[in-house]
């Protein structure tokens, strides 16, 4: 495996990613994992990822020097090429124009790193700061004309930096670039394969649980689906399956789920309905923190009593949940972030329950979890719907959730995603839904004045959810949306679409 160490990049998930689908596997560590705890990994190679600091600042971010030692090759990008040149002696300054964007790369070699790549490259640049003096021992590999030391090595310990990014799409070369290193240079083995994944998964859950019992926790999303097949796989019905229906999912969900797992074999499945709890939970609660606790602390309580009344006669030991390796990296990176801004909440139980946790899914990203459901034969439909947040359709209803109010949101967001999904333009955009807002305003129809509330329609691009785009939509599709849910949805008579990035805005509404 390699390590990827996060100097606080977005691209540092990226570049794990890009590992990956060269079929090894990554894990992204924080930039200060001691030297120890690193080789505790076995790694056959380090990446040091971008970041927004710079080396010049006091106290900017910086790995453990040991690593350099440690005979392990190491590939600094951007901020962490860098750092390489810095803490190994050579020097950077603030350049005087900053490179952003598609840069030409001039190779000095074709070898090594960049073997098979051409003498000219178009690679992708963000930064302000570059090296002016490589350390002793290094050679330059390329440049630009603005950057004199793009790419630097010392071959001989493994150590290479290159200014520019190679995991992002613009450097057509990244992906070479990438192969060579981890193959060439850290002689790599391709292991990370999705069929011998799944069966590896399967083994660990047969083998760790034995012969006793699971309760697993199911949302509407594919995570907790695919890891529900795969524990079926593992343990057949001693998997015993709790879907909550806390009448906040979209329209049809429940029912999909349910009939799904019911004509795949899953003999223990219960579907408990406690929309009305939950509705009551909520009533009144405006305040999007207290709506979440609400939730959290509702869903708990109801599968709690599940447990302990349905599932009795079982000796369950183990609870099973679809938490995903970003779900993991998130909440730890929760307790050194500042701020909080939202309770995320992915339906996640606590270890009070008195039981063994068992995650199947823990070290896998989204993609890898889709391309396992997909192996798994599991239905399209299911596994590329959009992401959906724990707390469901409460947090796209600024203000009160009420039944009313439900119904018009859930309605509104199925002819949205409906009509996405017939233009195909559903595929193109990682998270698109209907927003009601606490609002009431003027319209007309047929010849009658109205008063009613507002729609907003929100799609986005992202890469992890961690930061968003609008989505650029056609504008003849959004007229056609617009006009199908005014018409069909009672009591809507105004439609906005959000134009809003992520930051500053977020991508729910609470
Ligand atoms: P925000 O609104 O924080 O959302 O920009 C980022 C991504 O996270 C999803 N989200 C959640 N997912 N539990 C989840 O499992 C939650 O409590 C939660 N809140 C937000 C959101 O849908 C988006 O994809």
């Amino acid at each position: 495996m390699v390590v990827v160490l996060n100097f606080g990049s977005q691209f540092a998930h990226l570049i794990a990613r890009r590992v990956r689908e060269l079929g090894v596997r990554a894990e992204v560590l924080p930039f200060d994992t001691p030297a120890p705890e690193i080789q505790r990994h076995q790694p056959v190679g380090i990446i040091f990822s971008g970041g927004p600091a710079s080396v010049i600042e006091k106290g900017n971010p910086r790995p453990d020097k040991n690593i350099f030692t440690l005979g392990i090759p190491v590939l600094g990008i951007c901020y962490g090429h860098q750092l390489m040149a810095q803490m190994l002696g050579g020097e950077v300054t603030t350049g005087e124009r900053w490179e952003f964007g598609k840069e030409i790369l001039t190779l000095n070699t074709r070898q090594g790193l960049f073997n098979g790549l051409r003498t000219r490259e178009v690679v992708w640049f963000s930064h302000g700061d570059h090296v002016t003096r490589l350390p002793k021992g290094f050679i330059d590999l390329a440049s630009t004309p603005a950057c004199a030391h793009a790419a630097f090595a010392d071959a001989k310990r493994g150590l290479f930096g290159i200014q520019f990014h190679p995991e992002v799409s613009h450097t057509a070369c990244g992906t070479k670039l990438l192969a060579n290193f981890l193959f060439s240079i850290c002689k790599a083995k391709k292991d990370w394969r999705i069929p011998s994944l799944m069966r590896s998964i399967v083994l660990d859950i047969k083998q760790e649980v034995g012969q006793k019992h699971v309760v697993g926790g199911i949302s509407g999303g594919v995570d907790s689906l695919v890891a529900a097949t795969l524990l079926h796989r593992a343990i057949g019905n001693r998997l015993h399956p709790v879907l909550v229906d806390t009448g906040l999912s979209r329209e049809g969900e429940v029912a999909q789920v349910g009939s799904y797992l019911r004509h795949h074999g899953f003999k223990t499945l219960h579907v408990v309905d406690a929309a009305e709890i939950f509705l009551r939970r909520l009533r009144g609660v405006t305040d999007p923190e207290q709506k979440r606790k609400a939730i959290g602390h509702t869903f708990i309580e109801v599968f709690e009593k599940t447990i302990r009344t349905k599932l009795k006669k079982y000796p369950i030991a183990y609870l099973a949940q679809g938490t995903i390796y970003p779900d993991r990296i998130e909440s730890a990176s929760i307790s050194k972030a500042a701020a909080k801004i939202k309770s995320h909440h992915n339906l996640t139980l606590p270890e009070k329950l008195g039981f063994k946790i068992l995650e199947p899914l823990r070290d896998l990203y989204k993609d890898e979890v889709r391309r396992v459901g997909e192996s798994l034969e599991l239905p399209k439909k299911l596994l590329w719907r959009h992401p959906f947040p724990g707390p469901g359709l409460a947090v796209r209803i600024v203000g009160e959730v009420t039944q009313e109010r439900l119904k018009i949101l859930r309605a509104a967001d199925a002819i949205f995603i409906e009509e996405l999904q017939k233009s195909g333009e559903y595929k193109k955009i990682w998270q698109a839904f209907a927003a009601l807002l606490p609002l009431k305003v003027v319209g007309v129809m047929g010849d009658a004045r109205t008063y009613d509330s507002v729609i907003v329609l929100r799609a986005v691009d992202s890469v992890d959810g961690m930061s968003a785009d609008w989505h650029k939509m056609p504008d003849e599709l959004l007229e056609k949306i617009s006009s199908a849910i005014v018409g069909k949805v009672r009591g809507v008579n105004r439609v906005l679409y959000d134009v809003t990035q992520k930051p500053p805005a977020t991508i729910e509404y609470e």
